[in-house]
């Protein structure tokens, strides 16, 4: 260890390190570092060294810091080992097209994702719920990621014409989801080759976004139209990578709704005062814009009135702070001081440095009672 570097954990296996302990429970784990080591330490997870700032006054040192904490260039390694965009280690234009095209998730062209995404919701539920004329028994989690699925899928990637549509999106979600089981591995430095069937889970689902597949899908959104624009720039139309960057996008905007709708669908099945205060403030928006419930009916409601619906808004929030494990990366791009109010060490070139929010959302420092609690909302 050099001078003034924070403690390292390094376990006794190499190169896995404390990958296996992390992986399987990262906020007990996590917490018992903590007590024993404090606020900042590094410990070597799946061949990479992570320093963990846990310290929320140290967030913003790490966030606005992009020259020497840059999220770009772990951001483009990343999609070349697990979405297999292998061209953007070496094209900056690229980098930059991909990043101008996100202005398209907001704005007026969320407004225009969020009114098909409620004319998906419509057409999706009523073939699947509301016309079944006796019980069905599901697993809450198959429940949601077949509905978040293909409604997520269909608004931004548009309707599959082909004939057997419900097998194609039903294929679509399960190697999705065995994909993104693997996630976690994915993202260490142990080469994809030696992931069992990683490689084959990738490919897969590759194919399945080329080009020629999107041409049979109607009524792309903006932010899809225009990113295959945009790559046609970069590609020949028949390129496979073309799949890989849309592999990734799909990633994006599936892999952490359908665990917060999951979440948020079992503890407000959990609470059901909380169910009841939800139920009444729909009763009451839909009153108030003179629309019924019941099928054949469609519920339309614009970005306003959904951020209107506070206690929605409190439920979700309630459970994206205990549920969401999400997590911001920083790649150390020289040897530094990390120099903040509340301390200072050195941090070398190539490591990583993370802050995991959920440490903070179970703290009852912060939080006085951190358990779940949709109760409140009710009150
Ligand atoms: C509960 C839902 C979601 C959560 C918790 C979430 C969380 C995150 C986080 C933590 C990051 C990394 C930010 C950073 O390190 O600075 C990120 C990036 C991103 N997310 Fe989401 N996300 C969600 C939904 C979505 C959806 C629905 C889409 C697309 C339709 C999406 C598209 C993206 C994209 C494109 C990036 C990369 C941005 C970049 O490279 O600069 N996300 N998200």
């Amino acid at each position: 260890m050099r001078p003034h570097e924070p403690p390292l954990i390094k376990g006794w296996l190499p190169y896995l390190g404390m990958g296996l302990k992390f992986w399987k429970d990262p906020l007990t784990f996590l917490k018992t570092l903590q007590r024993q080591y404090g606020d900042t330490f590094t410990v070597l997870i799946g061949g990479k060294y992570i320093t963990f700032v846990l310290d929320p006054f140290q967030y913003q040192y790490v966030m606005k810091n992009p020259k020497q904490l840059s999220f770009e260039k772990f951001s483009r390694r990343f999609s070349a080992k697990a979405f297999s965009v292998k061209k953007l280690l070496t094209d900056d234009d690229l980098n930059d097209d991909l990043h101008k095209g996100y202005l398209l998730l907001q704005g007026k062209p969320l407004d225009d994702l969020l009114e098909t995404m409620i004319q998906e919701v419509k057409e999706i539920f009523e073939s699947q719920l509301l016309k079944t004329t006796d019980w069905n028994t599901e697993r809450i989690f198959a429940f949601c990621s077949s509905v978040v699925f293909e409604i997520t899928f269909t608004t931004i990637y548009g309707k599959i014409l082909a004939g057997n549509k419900k097998q194609i999106i039903n294929e679509l979600r399960n190697d999705f989801l065995n994909f993104d089981d693997i996630f976690p591995y994915l993202i260490s430095d142990i080469p994809i080759q030696l992931l069992r069937n990683a490689e084959s889970r990738q490919k897969k689902i590759i194919k399945c976004l080329t080009s020629e597949k999107l041409a049979q899908m109607q009524g792309w959104s903006e932010i899809v139209q225009n990113r295959q624009d945009m790559l046609t720039k970069y590609y020949r139309p028949e390129d496979l990578e073309i799949g890989a960057h849309n592999l990734g996008f799909l990633w994006a905007s599936q892999a952490n709704t359908i665990p917060a709708m999951f979440w948020a669908m079992y503890y407000i099945l959990r609470h059901p005062e909380a169910m009841e205060a939800l139920r009444d403030e729909i009763d009451s928006f839909l009153q108030s814009t003179g629309q019924k419930k019941g099928p054949g009916i469609s519920i339309h409601f614009t970005r306003e009135q959904l951020d209107s619906l506070v206690c929605l808004e409190s439920a979700i929030l309630e459970v994206l702070r205990l549920c969401s494990y999400s997590t911001v990366f920083r790649e150390v791009q020289e040897d530094m001081d990390f120099s903040s109010e509340s301390g200072s060490y050195s941090l070398r070139k190539g490591d990583f440095v993370t802050i995991f929010p959920a440490m903070i959302h179970n703290d009852p420092e912060v939080f006085e009672a951190p358990e779940m609690n949709l109760g409140l909302i009710a009150s």
